[in-house]
């Protein structure tokens, strides 16, 4: 092995990262084992008998690399994170640097320390560790879930490539709120589809065994609740009813509990008062007792600390053992668990016994991780060659194209039918601080490929198009002189392309915003080149590129289509561009409603009825409605055009009753009657019409996308069983209640053509 082939940006020091792969086949063993069970707990005891205390509360604390000190707010002056690591009082770190850093500590770990026990390496690899793909929230859009799955997957090949062996995702928090900055890291809207997102994201990190070398554990976060922030403010205040906690936030939880997710994190906020990170009614009575997740619990950046802050841990000790009896098992970055516990654990076998348990789980993952057998084993110099190769950027392209959501597409005047997809001769008047910009991959944007990153300019000019490129003011600044220059190329193109949308700034952590609009820089612009393409009868596509649904109207008014891109990842550009230009028929439906104004939010297709729905057509004003706006969204969930048009036909159910035990099958015919061919989403709802506690006026139970040619029909077949007909009642508990159901398939949640049909499920076997 050379470093020749090795991309000098994957590592920070040259001499050090020579050493370590001269140094490395030396020690690595390859051989990772799968043990069973019974052995893996076998084996814990006997190291778990060999520990100290200090030593098994060591494995308790999480450190960030690159720090000599840990960042607590109570703490500053701790010994170096090399001289801990010799000690033993550190067993997992946030890896910041490059993969000779996590050789460095690892072989402190396990040369050095008294019992030689490796430590885990985290890291947020939340949408591509090298390889950028489109951002959850994009992706979701896809509804493609083994294309996910193989995003995941290339994540992990990466990661585990270069040190880290435990990713800080997936993320499946719901989020109804597009003020939260956040909402970019999830998947949407809907459990049904956060809860598959996440098996499919644990199944492409974990692989299909735990102990293999690119295999990466998986955390679920944030546990619970975080989502509904209170305003959308990041770490607001939340008020979840135990039902609404269940039936929505704790779904996608519970698909990756059962998809064997190895971890999950605790979360920043309150539930019913109380930090989630020292909750035991959330952690320890829910997540353990009753969900049986026996993995790593993993506290959030400085949560348990944040006890004293939200007041409900009078100092250090008290939030270690709160959070502890909790059942949460690593703290996060503050080291208070070091400090504390020992003392704690002097005075008391309760706390003492609770040690034991974090500690088992700890040490569990560390062989069920195969760390065990080869503590070295995700420093895989070879497969740093595959780093943001061919293809793998492939799959980027593939999932950039399959989320982006072509929101409108008329008709103008200057052309012959809608504006969209352009003709490969039409000059472009590429307009927009987007247009140019490789600022399009997010807000976890770990890669150090970011300056590979394909413009929407390059990747036109690529495909042979003329372009005239003008930024016109920048994200938030506006200039006279860009916006006269943008005004020229109008002026002088065929078609104008509005290339506009936040910074990666503006979204995702502590990234919360009141105005859910695009800056007033880019407004202006945006007018001004409207104004000045219907002067010279020019068609305006509006291209978006954002974290989070934005209000736009204003842009569903004015110009001609509109693509929401959102952050598309590294290849987005090239899947922009091939939609644009028809190489590729837009084919991803939305996973979250777009507001038509800010005082609808939280706006969301699967609300409840209340006991005075609004339905449009109706008059008189005692019903739950505005009185001064619609109370739909602008775009609903499941919403997405194609240059093809879609129609699902003739549903067609196995019985019209069923019961527990029995699989119920629901046919529908999907035909695309358009003269192109295409792929689309078929959403499957269900509707229970009457039952203990108010149910959704939909909730979607199953989709499919379905590639057709032009005059195609296909069979589109799904099947529901008692489980998808259950919910969380009054009394927390998992009932299905027999009864009428509501069946209805479609291409939206919002299709007027939908199919329906009532079905009786009569509970009994
Ligand atoms: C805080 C974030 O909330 C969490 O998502 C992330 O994993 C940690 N910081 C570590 O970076």
């Amino acid at each position: 092995m050379t470093v020749m082939k090795i991309d000098s940006r994957l590592y920070n020091s040259q001499e050090r990262f020579e050493q370590m792969l001269q140094e490395l086949p030396g020690k690595k063993t390859g051989n990772t084992i799968g043990r069973s069970d019974e052995e893996i707990e076998m084996l814990v005891d006997e190291l778990i008998v060999q520990m100290t205390l200090e030593e098994k509360i060591g494995q308790m604390n999480q450190s960030v690399a690159g720090n000599s000190s840990q960042i607590g707010m109570e703490f500053t002056n701790a010994p170096s994170l090399e001289q801990q690591i010799k000690q033993g009082e550190i067993g997992s770190v946030i890896l910041m640097a490059g993969p000779e850093t996590a050789y460095e500590y690892q072989r402190l770990a396990v040369e050095e320390s008294r019992l030689h026990i490796p430590l885990l390496f985290c890291k947020d690899i939340i949408h591509g560790c090298q390889t950028t793909f489109p951002i959850p929230l994009g992706w979701s859009c896809s509804f493609d879930l083994n294309l996910i799955e193989n995003a995941a997957r290339v994540a992990a090949r990466e990661a585990t490539a270069l040190g880290v062996m435990y990713a800080f995702a997936p993320m499946v928090d719901i989020a109804r709120d597009p003020r939260w900055g956040r909402i970019a890291e999830g998947n949407g809207e809907d459990p049904y589809l956060c809860a598959r997102i996440c098996e499919a994201i644990v199944r492409g990190y974990q692989g299909d065994e735990l102990h293999k070398e690119d295999s990466m554990l998986a955390c679920l976060k944030h546990y619970v609740g975080y989502s509904a922030a209170e305003g959308g403010r990041d770490y607001n205040t939340c008020e979840i009813s135990e039902t609404t906690l269940r039936n929505v936030y704790l779904q996608p939880f519970i698909a990756g509990i059962n998809a064997q997710a190895a971890s999950v994190m605790s979360a920043f906020n309150i539930v019913n008062g109380v930090p989630v990170t020292g909750n035991k009614y959330v952690l320890r009575d829910i997540l353990r007792d009753e969900l049986n997740f026996k993995g790593i619990v993993v506290s959030d950046y400085a949560a348990v600390e944040e006890l004293m802050t939200h007041g409900v841990a009078k100092d250090g000790e008290a939030a270690a053992i709160k959070a502890l009896e909790a059942s949460l098992d690593i703290e996060m970055a503050t080291g208070l668990y070091g400090r504390h516990l020992p003392q704690a654990a002097s005075e008391s076998i309760q706390v003492e016994a609770w040690i034991d348990e974090a500690v088992k789980r700890i040490l569990t993952y560390k062989y069920k991780s195969g760390l065990m057998d080869d503590p070295y084993k995700a420093i895989r110099p070879e497969a740093m060659q595959e780093i943001f190769s061919g293809p793998y950027k492939k799959v980027a392209l593939n999932l950039a194209r399959e989320s982006i959501v072509l929101l409108k597409n008329a008709g103008h005047p200057s052309v012959n039918g809608n504006v969209l997809p352009l003709d490969k001769g039409q000059r472009i008047a590429l307009i927009g601080p987007k247009a140019d910009s490789k600022d399009i991959l997010g807000p976890w944007q770990t890669s150090v490929f970011e300056q590979e990153t394909v413009t929407l300019r390059e990747a036109l000019e690529a495909q042979g198009c003329t372009v005239c490129c003008v930024s016109g003011c920048g994200i938030d600044e506006a200039s006279e002189d860009g916006a006269a220059l943008a005004q020229k190329a109008v002026s002088e193109a065929d078609v104008v392309v509005l290339a506009v949308g936040e910074s990666r700034q503006m979204s995702g952590e502590a990234a919360s915003r009141q105005q859910i609009t695009l800056p007033d820089a880019q407004m202006v612009l945006a007018d001004r080149i409207v104004r000045q393409a219907e002067k010279h009868n020019k068609p305006v596509v509006t291209i978006l590129f954002n974290g989070r649904p934005l209000l736009l109207n204003w842009f569903n008014e004015n110009t001609d289509a509109i693509v929401e891109a959102w952050f598309p990842g590294c290849e987005g550009g090239r899947a922009i561009a091939d939609i644009l230009l028809g190489n590729y028929n837009p084919s991803g439906h939305l996973s979250v409603s777009i507001p038509a104004s800010a005082g609808q939010i939280p706006v969301y297709y699967n609300h409840l009825n209340t006991g005075r729905p609004f339905k449009d057509g109706m008059s008189g004003k005692f019903y739950s409605r505005y009185i001064d706006g619609p109370n739909a969204p602008l775009f609903p969930f499941g919403y997405g055009l194609s240059y093809t048009k879609f129609k699902v036909e003739g549903m067609n159910l196995s019985a019209d009753r069923f019961t527990k035990g029995e699989r119920l099958k629901i046919t529908v015919n999907v035909f695309n009657i358009g003269e192109c061919d295409g792929e689309t989403v078929v959403m499957l709802f269900i509707r229970d019409v009457v039952a203990s506690i108010a149910r959704p006026v939909k909730e979607l139970k199953g989709f499919l996308r379905i590639g057709l040619k032009s005059k195609e029909s296909k069979t589109v077949c799904f099947e529901l069983g008692e489980e998808d007909l259950s919910f969380y009642n009054e009394a927390g508990q998992k009932v299905t209640e027999p009864g009428e159901f509501l069946i209805s398939a479609g291409l939206s949640s919002a299709d007027e053509d939908c199919q329906k049909a009532h079905v009786l499920f009569l509970g009994t076997e």
